[in-house]
């Protein structure tokens, strides 16, 4: 893995997230300053190390990045492969994807009165720097895809638990649900706490 030039980007989002969620702030806020902060974090792309930014040649990988210590929220790249795409699934906590590299399109679905899972809108499309906010219960189902079919893109997501750990739920397209556990592609996490690195003695 080569050297990451600035894992203090990394390193103060996560304190500084843990502080936002210590300041036990309303839905709305913690959207709105979590938001914020992670647009500043995917707005330099120096940052991630190259183990936790490399694709699959058959699917996406979920790298985590850190999961907070009483697991209050997690932190995990998302990487798309050429034209790579999830199922629609939904996720059953608060969530922020913030685009780092390339850029993806969120397609929304909503229920009908039939039973029936439908398209909500256009898909979105996240480009470098934006920041997209999910919401149980108001727009927690969706399905993602790289928006490019010759470049490798990158997201970040910030979720509200242990997401590789929470139980939710794929669905066909005809909203048939199917549970799931996402787990995480990675065994390892990155070291972004070795500040001897950062600060050589003289
Ligand atoms: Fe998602």
């Amino acid at each position: 893995m080569s050297a990451t030039p600035h894992p203090e980007r990394l390193r103060a989002f996560i304190g500084a997230f843990a502080e936002l969620l210590d300041a036990a702030p309303r839905d709305g806020d913690r959207q709105h300053r979590g938001s914020q902060m992670l647009g500043q974090l995917v707005s330099h792309d120096d940052w991630l190390p190259d183990a936790y930014a490399q694709p699959h040649p058959e699917h996406y990988q979920q790298y985590l990045l850190h999961v907070d210590s009483r697991q209050r929220f997690s932190l995990v790249s998302f990487v798309w492969g050429p034209g790579q795409r999830t199922p629609i699934h939904d996720h059953r906590v608060w969530g922020l994807i913030g685009m780092l590299r390339g850029s993806e399109y969120s397609q929304g679905y909503q229920w009908d009165s039939d039973g029936q899972l439908r398209e909500d809108g256009p898909a979105l499309l996240l480009r470098p720097g934006q920041v997209e906010a999910l919401t149980p219960n108001h727009n927690d189902i969706h399905q993602v895809r790289n928006a490019h079919d010759d470049q490798v893109s990158i997201s970040i997501h910030v979720y509200g638990a242990n997401i590789g750990a929470v139980r939710r739920a794929v669905y066909s397209p005809e909203g048939v649900e199917k549970s799931f556990i996402s787990g995480y592609s990675n065994r390892t996490l990155p070291n972004i706490w070795d500040l001897s690195k950062e600060h050589p003695a003289p």
